[in-house]
C-alpha cells in the first residue's frame, strides 16, 4: 500500500554511511547513540535505510505501533506503513489524558492518509493507576507502566504482533539518561529489556535524530505540514502539566485552558506552549464574594530542538486577554501567570 505522495528515493551504497549505528556499551546499561544532526541528515537516505531496518527486522510477522498524534509517532507511522504496509497495526490510545478533541482528530486525519487507526478507549486504566499519585516521576512511571505493561500489551497480545515500533528521540534519551525525566518512552538506553519486561520487541527508528531532523524525514514522507509542524506535545499528555494529584476533574480545567492557550498564541509560532493548573488555590474574589479558586500558569518556549529554551516574549495585550478568557470560561480558575524563566534551569513541562 502507497499511502505518502513519495518522493523519488535514490538508494546508493552511501546510505550505509549514515546508517543507524548504536554503539552498545558491553556490560554497562547505557548505550551510546550516535546523533544524525539536521545538517548532516539526508531525509530521504534516512527514510531508505529505515524502511529496510525495518522489514528486515519484523520479517515476514506483524508489528504495532501507537499513534498519539505528534510529529514523532506520526514519522513512525508513516515509516513503517512504507514498510511494512498492512503488517503494521496503528493503534491510538486514548488515556483520558489527551487535549480537546484529539483523539478524533488523529484518528480522522491519518484516515485521510488511508492509514486506518484503531481507536482504544483506556481512560478507567489510567485514571486508576493514577489515583493518589502526586510525586511527579511517580505519575510518570504509573503512567508509563499503564501504557506499556498493560493497555498496550493487550492490544499486541489480541494483535499477535512481536514488535512495538516507536517514536523515540535523542532528547527523550538525554533527558531519562541524565534522570531529569523518565521519559515514558526510553526503556533499552535505562537497561530495560522490553522483551523481558513486556513480552514484545521495540524499534526505535527515530533514535539518533532530534526535533528538527524528524520534521524533515516527516515531510520528506509526505506527511502534510498540520501535522509535521505540529507542536510537540508529550507522550504522558496532559498529565504532565497537573501539580498535584490527577482526577478528571483537574484534566477538564487543564483541557480547557489548553485549548485557549494554543488557540490564542498560535500566531506566536513559537516552538511550544502549555497551560499548566496548580495545586494550591489562591484567593480570588467574584460578584463582590470571596473565592478560594485554581491557578494556571501559562508558558510558551522560543527553542530549536528542546535542549534548552527561552520563554517567548509577546504583547501585554495578547496576555491579558488570555487571562480574561481564562477566567471567564473557566470559572474555578482566579489567577493566570506567564513563566519568564529559562530552560534551564527550567525545564519546558513542569512534571
Ligand atoms: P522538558 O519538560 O523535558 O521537555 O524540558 C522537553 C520536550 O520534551 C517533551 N516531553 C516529552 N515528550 N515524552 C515525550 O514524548 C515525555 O515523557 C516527555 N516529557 C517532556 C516536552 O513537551 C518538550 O517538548
Amino acid at each position: 500500500m502507497t499511502i505518502y505522495k513519495g518522493r523519488s528515493i535514490v538508494v546508493t551504497a552511501f546510505f550505509f554511511q549514515q546508517l543507524a549505528l548504536l554503539k552498545l556499551k558491553r556490560g554497562g546499561r547505557k548505550m551510546a547513540i550516535e546523533e544524525i544532526t539536521v545538517e548532516k541528515l539526508n531525509a530521504e537516505r534516512f527514510i531508505e535505510s529505515k524502511i529496510r531496518e525495518i522489514s528486515e527486522a519484523v520479517v515476514g510477522g506483524l508489528a504495532i505501533n501507537a499513534l498519539s498524534g505528534g510529529v514523532d509517532s506520526a514519522t513512525v507511522t508513516a515509516l513503517g506503513h512504507r514498510a511494512l504496509g498492512e503488517r503494521l497495526i496503528t493503534v491510538f490510545i486514548d488515556n483520558g489524558l489527551m487535549r480537546e478533541g484529539e483523539p478524533e482528530e488523529v484518528v480522522s486525519s491519518f484516515r485521510r492518509l488511508g492509514i486506518s487507526v484503531q481507536l482504544v478507549r483506556a481512560q478507567e486504566e489510567f485514571f486508576k493507576a493514577l489515583r493518589g499519585i502526586t510525586d511527579p516521576e511517580a505519575k510518570r512511571e504509573a503512567i508509563a507502566q499503564t501504557f506499556y505493561r498493560e493497555v498496550l500489551a493487550q492490544s499486541i497480545r489480541k494483535s499477535k504482533a512481536k514488535y512495538l515500533l516507536q517514536g523515540t528521540i535523542l532528547t527523550d534519551v538525554d533527558e531519562a539518561l541524565a534522570k531529569i525525566k523518565r521519559h515514558h518512552n526510553v526503556f533499552v538506553q535505562l537497561g530495560i529489556d522490553p522483551q523481558k519486561e513486556f513480552g514484545y520487541r521495540i524499534i526505535e527508528p527515530l533514535v539518533q535524530l532530534r526535533k528538527p531532523g524528524v520534521r524533515e524525514v516527516a515531510e520528506a514522507l509526505g506527511l502534510p505540514t498540520h501535522i509535521y509542524k505540529r507542536m510537540p506535545f508529550p507522550g504522558p499528555a496532559l498529565a504532565t502539566r497537573i501539580i498535584g494529584e490527577i482526577t478528571p476533574e483537574e484534566v477538564r480545567i487543564v483541557r480547557k485552558a489548553t485549548s485557549l492557550t494554543e488557540g490564542m498564541l498560535a500566531y506566536t509560532q513559537a516552538f511550544q506552549c502549555l497551560a499548566i493548573l496548580h495545586r494550591d488555590k489562591v484567593t480570588g474574589v467574584r460578584d463582590n464574594e470571596r473565592v478560594f479558586g485554581r491557578q494556571i500558569e501559562i508558558r510558551c518556549w522560543d527553542s530549536v530542538d528542546a535542549r534548552t529554551a527561552t520563554p517567548t516574549e509577546m504583547s501585554w495585550s495578547t496576555l491579558t486577554l488570555l487571562a480574561k478568557r481564562i477566567t471567564t470560561e473557566i470559572p474555578e480558575v482566579v489567577s493566570v501567570t506567564y513563566n519568564i524563566t529559562s530552560k534551564p534551569p527550567s525545564t519546558m513541562e513542569p512534571i
